[in-house]
This record gives C-alpha cells, sequence and structure tokens, in this order.
C-alpha cells in the first residue's frame, strides 16, 4: 500500500544499570510489548546517562556487559527485533549534539527543579550535582526528539523528565519554526510496584526486586520472605489486603482471577495462612515469567545475534538522528 500513513513513534529505554524486574515490566515494559505493532518503536539503551552518576572506569568498562543483558531482557519479554529498533545511545553522537543546542532552551534553575535530581542526590549522597546530572533530562528529551517521538511509555518516575522534552519542542517549534511533534508520557496500568519487603518501590540498590530473569526457586523464596500484614500473627486473625504487598502481585500476575478472590475472601477471615497464599503467589509469577524465560534461553545461546542486533539497531538510529540534525540546523539558518 502506497498512501499509508506513516505510524506514529515511541521511544523509551532504560539506562544499562542491572536486570529488569517486574516494576519494570508493570510501569512500562507491558506497554512496550503491546504497542510494537501499532507503533514504529525505537528502544534506547542509555549508557550515556548512565555517565550522569558514574562516571568510573571500573563502571564505564561494565557497559558492554549490561548493554547485552539490557537487550536479552528486551528480547525475553517480546521485544522483537525485526519489528523494533534496539539501539546504544552512545553509538549515535548525534544525540550529544541535539543536547547541546536543546541546553540553551532550558534554564538552570528549571533543570534544578526536577524532581528526580532532588531524589537522586539524595539516594546516592551527592552534595553537588555535575553539570551532566543537571542536564540529564535534556539529554533525555534528546534521545526522544531525535526520533520525532510522539509517545513515550515509561514509568511515573520519568513523567517529569517527558514534560521537559516537551517545554523543549515547544519552544524550539517557537522559536525557530515546527520541526517537533509534542511527545506524551503513557505510564503503566501499576505505576509503580510495591517491593516484597513492602517498601514503596522495588529497588535494585534496596534489594526487593523479583527480576525477570529469576529461576523458579529464586521466585519462590522471594515470596517467602515477602512483607505481608505485620498485624496478622496466626492464620486465624483477619487480615488485611489492601495494600499488602502478596495480594498487589496476585492481583498484578495471577491471572486465575477467582483464586485470587477466593485467597483475598478467607485471608480476611482469618481462614488461610500466609504459607498457601505466598505458595500460590508464587506458582502464579513463575507461570507468569516461564514463556519469558524460554525466549530468554533461546537467545543466551546467540551472543553474535546480540551484537549485531545492536549494532544494526544504532545505525538505524543514527540515520534517522542525522535527518533530525539537519532538519535542526536548516531550520535554525545555520545551515
Ligand atoms: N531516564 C530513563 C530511565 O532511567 C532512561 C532513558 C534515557 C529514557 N533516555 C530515555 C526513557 C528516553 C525514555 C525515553 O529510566
Amino acid at each position: 500500500m502506497q498512501n499509508q500513513k506513516p505510524k506514529p513513534r515511541i521511544l523509551t529505554g532504560d539506562r544499562p544499570t542491572g536486570p529488569l524486574h517486574l516494576g519494570h515490566y508493570v510501569g512500562t515494559l507491558a506497554n512496550r510489548v503491546k504497542l510494537q505493532d501499532q507503533y514504529d518503536c525505537f528502544f534506547i539503551i542509555a549508557d550515556l546517562h548512565t555517565l550522569t552518576t558514574a562516571a568510573t572506569k571500573d563502571k564505564t568498562s561494565a557497559i558492554p556487559d549490561r548493554v547485552r543483558g539490557l537487550v536479552l531482557d528486551y528480547l525475553s519479554i517480546g521485544i522483537d527485533p525485526e519489528k523494533s529498533v534496539i539501539y546504544q545511545q552512545s553509538r549515535v553522537p548525534q544525540v550529544a549534539y541535539l543536547a547541546t543546542i536543546f541546553s540553551n532552551l532550558i534554564s538552570v534553575p528549571r533543570a534544578q527543579r526536577v524532581p528526580t535530581l532532588k531524589e537522586i542526590m539524595h539516594d546516592l549522597h551527592i552534595q553537588q550535582p555535575s553539570l551532566g546530572l543537571l542536564n540529564y533530562p535534556v539529554l533525555q528529551a534528546a534521545d526522544i526528539l531525535m526520533v520525532k517521538a510522539n509517545l513515550v511509555p515509561v514509568g511515573k518516575d520519568q513523567e517529569s523528565h517527558v514534560e521537559i522534552s516537551r517545554e523543549i519542542a515547544r519552544d524550539f517549534n517557537k522559536i525557530f519554526g515546527e520541526v517537533f511533534p509534542i511527545p506524551k508520557a503513557l505510564i503503566g496500568d501499576i505505576p509503580t510496584l510495591i517491593g516484597t519487603d513492602g517498601q514503596a518501590k522495588m529497588s535494585k540498590s534496596i534489594g526487593n526486586c523479583i527480576y525477570l530473569s529469576d529461576d523458579s526457586d529464586t521466585v519462590l523464596q522471594k515470596v517467602k520472605t515477602m512483607y505481608t500484614d505485620p498485624n496478622r500473627i496466626h492464620p486465624t486473625d483477619p487480615g488485611k489486603v489492601e495494600g499488602n504487598p502478596v495480594f498487589i502481585y496476585h492481583d498484578a500476575f495471577n491471572d486465575n482471577k477467582s483464586e485470587v478472590a477466593d485467597l483475598k475472601d478467607r485471608y480476611q477471615k482469618g481462614t488461610v495462612g500466609d504459607v498457601e497464599v505466598k505458595q500460590k503467589l508464587a506458582v502464579a509469577i513463575n507461570k507468569f515469567l516461564d514463556p519469558i524465560r524460554q525466549t530468554r534461553q533461546k537467545f543466551e545461546s546467540k551472543p553474535d545475534l546480540i551484537d549485531d542486533i545492536i549494532t544494526s539497531g544504532s545505525q538505524k538510529a543514527a540515520s534517522q538522528a542525522q535527518k533530525t540534525l539537519d532538519e535542526v540546523l536548516q531550520t535554525m539558518g545555520i545551515r
């Protein structure tokens, strides 16, 4: 078909800082897989962004392995390199060029007001942010706008960065001329998944995650030690379902809805023990993870294929980035 309208675009991705977990899945990964057919998708592995908090040689030299690990995570959940572009940010130098231009469209106080900056500084005990860290959302705006993305499926924590991208796109269009669509954030069904320990969210640094790459025994062990209703001492005590991590996970991952309803009912009445609730949860999560594990296994034995996917994806992204950069320079009157 010739006069077919081009598909709208998605750009999203992750920093290669470690394996992806169930929180990523419900927050953004599920959306990515679902939208692959309707959208032209770009998935960035944002290795330059890791420098903002980890500019040391031992961290930077771990990047290639981390990148491969993330590609494997993507493939395992069903991101299909035949349909979508998976690429490594540092292999697309045009993005740094675009970020340099964009950094002139945002004030320092505006960048300082981005909530993630304070969070990162607090969590990592950073007293003085580097220019790179302050510029983090600007580099992210360059990622997003470089492919003229329309939609950005991200976790809730990234919403403020998409907002910066929108502001930069609007300002650029107003000052120089219409180049960029205004991108929209798309947040997952469960914006943030509570940790296995009952803390607000799954986080690698706290160690309260179930990873997509965990085997079934690991899942069982982690579920067994999960935080539940702290006031419930005996299985005959009526328990609290609301806000109880075990039931939040049941709702998210157990596709047997009548089993979940029955467990909740008996939990509230005090006629089921934590052991059974957890046993069934482990089964449900493992059932959810099994197809992911199988796909992972298929790709794990083909390291060359992973490298090819990164190389060819990065070439596609770079050619798109160069096109946008040329248009930007022309629109600005520099070329
Ligand atoms: N900042 C994102 C995160 O930490 C990763 C990222 C970099 C990203 N560039 C992006 C996400 C562009 C969406 C779009 O999760």
